[in-house]
């Protein structure tokens, strides 16, 4: 527990500005007071009458929540909606001309899709499938570049009730099979290739390389986005050019009506086992909360231009990019790119250029720009600006103070959102117009949201001290279960030893004397690099398959920028290398990983020993391992380990 106390003194507050809090959705201390004590004093009656309000239902739902099978909550269970009618076909009368989509590609070209043409082309691409066999309850893997046509995929499996499981463009031929087999996937949709600062990165190929490993029988189709035109090869009749799936199908297709409880898509996430977790969402709660969240923490009005710089590959790509905007009928940027091509200025030039007032990053993103010319933001025009957010991970204060001072020029509230793969959306942030930010803490929890912080018996602790981060009650965009394995569900979020009550986030946390939630990083074996989350086992086990390794453990180390980076300990089962050879292995090994997760992955270092520092009952010891990582001196007691003669060859890095 003392490994998570905070030592963060931050005593800066910033209030939102009156003209703010007059404008806002939620405006002032007291409707937030409201709202909450709402929830507090009738819980299932405030979410029922929001999803009553904010949600389209084609059946109404007579429960809320049910709660008899804990922790398999279940929520307005027999209502009945489609998610892509709430997004699209709402839009269609009141505003079809309003643009849904600027999308600007990598090479800065730039596309604009409006509410009617996006339910079209949506449409089209639903009865595609329909026709390629897909229907309501089958998988869909879509591996695709940011792109429209990655919403529209979305949207399309949405339409249909086939459950789609997005696997970022980064990640590798080893995940795409993984991910395949595991969700038992029927089709795939991806592309030939993706543009990334110039630069042609090919995708089909790494598809055609995971059917090679196996296991993907169950997959009939492969549909094919053409985006950068590289020869590919089309395994016909399986494979199927995406122009050619939508050539002659009607733009109208029905939805398909759904429970609420009907799982919308899987995401896999790192948890801390080698394998990834499937986090299965719902579509009615889920819908609910990227609805309230776009209209409570971004404040979203008609007028915005909102953007979401995350990939469709994160879970704040789906909530944020392909979903709650949609669902608010705002206008929203989505880019394809980097922000440092063609230079350290691109995120900023975008904002100019399309005028946008809502803007969402990472703070790994902050901070490599901020290196790059923290000046850089003054040459352009961000006047249009008027909320700020970041999203993954804990911003350090002075990230926050610049993005604060020279991104938003001291005017706009920047809220720190706090979530995860598996809350679906926001949980605990500031809203712009109630609540006084101070740097580096992500705030209040919304309305309705029970969280907490817990000692390891369950109980609370007192404000000012730290713990376990815990929901104590359930809410509607819940994780539903771990998809094929409700054992690890429960056991991984609702643990016996906390009392099995709780959701436990995962993250340790510390509130402060004004109930001020800080994060302070995760308690499992789970890294947190550029925002993405890795799993120390994930890594290891890929460094294991490497024939050269007998033995491997990862553990973090602070970055300036990347937040965490990857260190791995390495035992080889030849001699230990040293000199030009651990430089060699080194880098062979950096890219197996490389192939095994993708490049996130790689280690930034790796040390070789002939052992690992071990106890005599033959733990390895992860905390002696996170200080020599961290050039640390050793002031641990390594009085019960067998070799200690091993800490120093573990000293040098190989870079
Ligand atoms: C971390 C991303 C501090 C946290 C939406 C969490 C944060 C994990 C914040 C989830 C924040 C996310 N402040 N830490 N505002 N937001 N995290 O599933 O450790 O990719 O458990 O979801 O990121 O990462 P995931």
């Amino acid at each position: 527990m003392a490994n998570i106390e905070s030592v963060l003194q931050e005593n800066r507050v910033f209030p939102p500005s009156e003209e703010f809090v007059k404008k806002a959705t939620i405006s002032g201390m007291a409707a937030y007071e409201a709202l909450a004590k709402e929830a507090e004093q009738d819980f299932e009656g405030f979410w029922g009458r929001l999803a009553r309000e904010h949600i389209l239902w084609h059946k109404p739902f007579s429960q809320v929540l049910n709660e008899s099978n804990h922790p398999f909550y279940k929520w307005f269970e027999d209502g009945q909606l489609n998610a892509s009618y709430n997004c699209l076909d709402r839009h269609l009368k009141t505003q079809p001309k309003k643009v849904a989509i600027i999308f600007e590609a990598d090479d800065g070209s730039v596309t604009k899709i409006t509410y009617e043409q996006l339910y079209h082309r949506v449409c089209q691409f639903a009865n595609g499938l329909k026709k390629l066999g897909i229907k309501k309850g089958d998988r869909v893997l879509i591996y695709l570049p940011m792109a429209i046509e990655a919403v529209i995929a979305m949207q399309a499996c949405a339409r249909i009730g086939a459950i789609h499981s997005v696997v970022f463009g980064g990640f590798s031929a080893k995940s795409v099979q993984e991910r395949i087999v595991d969700a038992g996937a029927v089709a795939v949709i991806t592309a030939d290739g993706q543009m990334r600062s110039g630069k042609e990165i090919p995708l089909k190929p790494a598809v055609d390389e995971a059917f090679a490993m196996g296991g993907c029988d169950a997959v009939k189709h492969v549909v094919l986005y053409k985006r950068t035109g590289s020869p590919i090869h089309v395994h016909a009749p399986r494979d199927v050019w995406w122009d050619d799936v939508v050539r002659d199908e009607p733009d109208v297709c029905e939805p398909e009506w759904v429970s609420a409880e009907h799982p919308l898509f899987i995401l896999y996430t790192s948890g801390s086992t080698g394998k990834p977790k499937g986090v299965q969402h719902s579509t009615g709660g889920y819908v609910l909360h990227s609805i309230l969240t776009m209209k409570w923490t971004f404040d979203i009005k008609p007028t915005d231009v909102f953007w979401c710089t995350a990939d469709v590959g994160w879970v704040t790509g789906h909530t944020y990019i392909s979903y709650g905007p949609l669902a608010c009928g705002a206008t929203e940027v989505m880019f394809e790119g980097v922000p440092t091509y063609p230079d350290a200025g691109r995120f900023w030039h975008m904002i100019q250029e399309h005028k946008v007032s809502i803007f969402y990053t990472a703070p790994t993103a902050i901070r490599s720009l901020i290196k790059l010319g923290a000046d850089l933001p003054k040459k352009y025009n961000l006047s249009s600006l008027r909320l700020l957010g970041t999203v993954g991970e804990p911003i350090n204060p002075e990230a926050w103070m610049w993005y604060h001072r020279v991104v938003g020029n001291e005017r706009c509230p920047i809220v720190d959102t706090w979530w995860q793969t598996e809350t679906g959306a926001h949980m605990i942030t500031p809203l712009p117009g109630v609540v006084p930010t101070k740097p580096g803490s992500c705030t209040l929890p919304l309305p309705g949201i029970m969280a907490a912080v817990v000692d390891e018996t369950g109980g609370d602790v007192e404000k000012g001290k730290g713990g376990f981060l815990v929901i104590k009650r359930p809410w509607p965009s819940m994780i539903r279960t771990i998809w094929g394995d409700p054992e690890r569900f429960k056991n991984s979020y609702y643990p016996a030893e906390l009392g099995g009550k709780y959701y436990l986030a995962g993250d340790g946390a510390n509130r402060d004397l004004d109930g001020y939630f800080w994060i302070v990083g995760r308690i499992d074996d789970v890294l947190n690099v550029s925002g993405h989350r890795l799993g120390t086992m994930e890594i290891e086990s890929a460094l294991v398959a490497n024939p050269l390794v007998a033995e491997a453990a990862v553990v973090g180390k602070p970055h300036d920028i990347k937040g965490e980076a990857v260190v791995a300990f390495v035992v080889l089962k030849g001699a230990r290398p040293a000199g030009d050879a651990a430089k060699e292995v080194a880098k062979t090994l950096r890219d197996w990983v490389g192939q095994e997760i993708g490049p996130i992955a790689k280690p930034d270092e790796i040390r070789f020993g002939e052992n690992l520092p071990k106890t005599r009952s033959g733990k390895i010891m992860r905390r002696l391992l996170r200080s020599i990582a961290k050039g640390e001196e050793i002031k641990q007691d390594v009085s019960t380990l067998e070799n200690p003669h091993i800490l120093d060859q573990l000293k040098e890095a190989v870079k």
